[in-house]
């Protein structure tokens, strides 16, 4: 599948689109507290979502059951809601939504720490929010994926934490994955030539230990190997003539 360059209509909608999953996510990072079930989280930003006129697109995307996916701890990504499973605090929270308006899509993570954290939990969380940073450093046109892929995982793994592989980031835009496929690692490759008007998920998943995860029996959960801790940060990024615009961030 080709890249698609997006038109000013098109970047209007989706910077719409990603204005509205920023509110989403803070209002869902204020919400959260302990006692609260990761179901409870799901009603919530579905609601929120649906508030500002918008379709929640992880719900039965691939069959996936909710609106958020809500992944504890050890889980990386892709936790299903439960409303038997109780946030408790010091958990390490990973809130991950994606919202379609008027046809376009944005999607955006969040890593939170329920009240006082580790220090593992605190340095995990900066870490992988420092190395989207890094990543985007490269987001610009004439540039290439490989850049931003590279900057990325040498950031984490020169800090001692292991990247995920098994999973990665995407284009964006009219559907929720679309070309090209983002590694959170250097795959040695130049990769893709950034051109002004690609809109990119980009999303490092960063474990305190092994970068090697496994799936649950849902066949959703992906989990630490190890039973460590996982972070996960990502945001909806134009491609500009000149700095990268973070359409999930206010
Ligand atoms: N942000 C994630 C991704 O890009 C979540 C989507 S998976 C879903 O893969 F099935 F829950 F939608
Ligand atoms: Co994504």
């Amino acid at each position: 599948m080709p890249v698609s360059i997006k038109s000013p209509r098109e970047i209007e909608l989706m910077t719409e689109a990603g204005r509205i999953l920023a509110l989403v996510h803070e209002e869902l990072g204020k919400a959260l507290r302990p006692g609260m079930t990761t179901l409870d989280i799901d009603k919530l930003g579905e609601e929120i979502i649906r508030s500002y006129g918008c379709i929640p697109s992880f719900l039965g995307y691939n069959g996936y059951p909710a609106s958020i996916c809500v992944s504890l701890n050890d889980e990386v990504v892709h936790g299903i809601p439960n409303a038997g499973r109780i946030i408790h605090e010091g958990d390490v929270v990973s809130l991950d939504a994606g919202v379609i308006y008027k046809g376009y899509h944005s999607d955006a993570a969040r890593t939170h720490i329920v009240g006082e954290g580790t220090k593992e939990a605190k340095d995990l969380v900066r870490v992988t929010e420092e190395s989207f940073f890094e990543g985007i450093k490269y987001a610009r046109e004439g540039n290439h994926l490989g850049e931003i892929s590279a900057a990325i995982g040498n950031y984490a793994r020169a800090r001692g934490y292991g990247v995920v592989r098994d999973l990665c980031g995407h284009g964006i835009g009219t559907n929720l994955h679309e070309a090209p496929e983002i590694t959170n690692f250097d795959t040695g490759r130049k990769g893709l030539r950034l051109k002004a008007g690609m809109t990119l998920a980009i999303e490092p998943m960063i474990n305190a230990g092994t970068w090697q995860v496994r799936w649950l029996d849902d066949e959703w959960t992906v989990v630490t190997k190890d039973g460590r801790l996982s972070a996960h940060y990502e945001n909806t990024v134009l491609i500009t003539g000149g700095e990268p615009k973070l359409l999930t961030l206010r």
